[in-house]
Formats: structure tokens, sequence, C-alpha cells
């Protein structure tokens, strides 16, 4: 009889994905970045930068010694800096602590920052063919379902629970396929909404399958509302030069660059009692929906800002600061 793994496997060597860039060399560096990239963000955003990053960074060296700033720049638009942060200084300890070669066990894996239990699971199943249980978003659909668990995900029982179940199933041999061919079930055939059952390699001893459950499971979050927050950011624009300061490295936009940003317009007016308004718009992150109100100020620069020529800017800019720049070079060139 065929197990749960077997199954996987053989439906992941005929079914799955086997052409992704980090697939092609699954060297430990290629797939701890790429894991890292794919912890928050889909395949397909991901694949160019992954491509980037390995021409401008293409080993532990060069990113334990990369300039902050073109590190930011890589990840611009990726989103959760912190990885990249961590990237770095993940980097610098295995320069210092490993000869520049990532580790090959667990314990030392996780030690390392932004490497958690599951992306440490993928790397030594993906790179170096251990048997190793992964639980990332995905999985935990996958497996929540075909054991029918009804809880909240989110809770820590369920959660020990789930990683049981992961560990239960886990192959000796094959590591590699079948940590893949649960990635790509997840992706590909246990959708979140409508699942294609029919053609799981799986279906039959689903119990969300059987009982009917696969639309309840996993349990939908209870729908926190993201905080509705105003900001007002004054593009601040001297001698043909944007000027911008860098973002704390704490909090939101943490270590990128953007134009000057008040939380309320009273104390912007204060500071610049003369401003073109452009049109607000809204940009949504996990936690916040933010408003943006975009300005357009010419006043003597304040000492720390950092001048760009208006049609280059190549410092890294928040995605969501993007369409204010848009407009305020649209409103000059008019
Ligand atoms: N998501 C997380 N890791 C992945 C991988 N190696 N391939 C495809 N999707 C993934």
């Amino acid at each position: 009889m065929q197990t749960f793994s077997d199954k996987i496997i053989n439906w992941q060597a005929e079914h799955g994905r086997h052409h992704l860039p980090w697939q092609l060399q699954p060297t430990p560096y290629r797939v701890w970045i790429s894991e890292v990239m794919l912890q928050q963000t889909q395949v397909k955003t991901v694949i160019p930068y992954f491509n980037k990053f390995m021409q401008e960074c293409p080993n532990v060296k060069a990113l334990s010694t990369i300039e902050d700033d073109a590190l930011m720049n890589l990840w611009q638009g990726l989103g959760y800096y912190s990885r990249a942060r961590n990237l770095k200084k993940s980097a610098q300890i295995i320069v210092s602590e490993y000869s520049g070669s990532l580790p090959s066990d667990m314990h030392s894996l996780i030690q390392l920052p932004g490497i958690g239990r599951s992306t440490a699971a993928a790397i030594l199943s993906l790179a170096y063919e251990q048997p190793a249980a992964i639980l990332d978003g995905n999985v935990k659909r996958v497996l929540a379902r075909y054991f029918a668990v009804t809880e909240d995900l989110k809770k820590s029982a369920t959660l020990k629970q789930l990683w049981k179940q992961a560990e239960s199933q886990l192959p000796q041999k094959n590591a590699r396929a079948y940590t893949q061919g649960l990635m790509d079930l997840g992706a590909q055939i246990c959708m979140k909404r409508n699942p294609l059952c029919s053609d799981c390699p799986i279906e039959t001893n689903c119990l969300a399958h059987q009982k009917s459950l696969t639309d309840v499971i996993p349990k939908s979050r209870s729908g926190k509302k993201p905080k509705s927050v105003s900001l007002y950011v004054v593009i601040n624009i001297y001698d043909q030069q944007i000027y911008f300061i860098k973002r704390p490295s704490k909090g939101i936009w943490a270590g990128l660059y953007t134009p000057e940003i008040y939380d309320d317009c009273s104390t912007m007016s204060h500071q610049y009692p003369h401003v073109h308004p452009l049109k607000p718009y809204q940009h949504r992150l996990t936690h916040q929906l933010l408003t943006i109100h975009p300005f357009i100020a010419h006043y003597q620069p304040i000492s720390e800002a950092v001048s760009q020529p208006i049609d280059q800017i190549t410092l890294p800019i928040p995605t969501g600061i993007k369409p204010a720049l848009t407009q305020a070079i649209m409103h000059l060139n008019n």
C-alpha cells in the first residue's frame, strides 16, 4: 500500500514544479535565500527578485559585506524588510562561525536570525536531502484538511498537533521531493478557495474531503481589521533635487528612505506653512490601512536630508511612497 509520503513524492514527480530558479541549482545558499523570500511572498513575485539577488550577491561572503542601502535596493518592493537585514546578520555569523558554509543541522540553523523551524527544515530537506518536517502556511492547510483539524490554526495547541502530524508522515528517503511535493500540493491543488480535490493524490484519505469540510478548514482567523492611519508626506523640492530622510531602524519602512512624514496635519503645517496638496491615496500594509496625503514644498532642506535628482531616484523607497513621488514629478512637469 502506498503511504501518504509515497503518494506525495509520486505526485510531485509527475505534476509538481521542477524548474523554479532555486531548484535548478539547489545549493544551501540559494535555497536559504529563496525560502526567506518565499516566507511572505508568492513564487511569481519572488522569481525576479531571487535572480537579481543571486547576480548581485552570489554567495554568503558577498551578502555578509553588502552595503545596507544596496541590500535594501535588492529587497525594495518585497516588503517585510527585517528579512533582508536578518539575512545579512546571518551571513556575518555564517562567515565568522561556520567558515562561510551554511550549517546542515537543525540546531545551528534555527539559531540564525530569520530562520525558524519550518525554514530550517526546508533548507535541510531541499538543500541537504535530510528528512525534516516543514510547516509553512500552505502545508498547515494541507495537513489541517487531511486530518480534519477544525480548530484555529493560530492557537499554539493546534500548531503543536500539526507539527506532530507533520513529523509522523515524514519519509526517511526522498526528503527533497517530499518537501517540494507538499509545497506544490498546497499551491496547485489544495488552495484556500476551491481546492481541486479530484486531482489530489491524497483525496481518498483526506478527512476534510470525506466530511465535506474543505470550505471550513482551515478555520478563518478571527478577522482583525487593519488599523486606519493617516500620514502627511512632504515632498520637498529645492534646486531641482528631492529630499529624503532615512527611516529609523525600527517601525514602518525601517531603513528605507522617504520624504518627511508627519502623523498629523497641524504639525506638518507648523514646519511647512506653504505646501501644495496632491491627491491622497490608500496603501495597505499587513496591520494598517494607510491614507497617504502627499504635499509638495520648496524649503531649504533640513540638515539630515539626502538629495536625489528629480529624474534619477536610486535610493530604496517603500512601494507605498512611490505614488506620491510619481504625482509630485508629474505636477512639476506640467
Ligand atoms: N514556498 C516556500 N518554499 C517554496 C519552494 N521551495 N518552492 C515553491 N514554493 C515555495
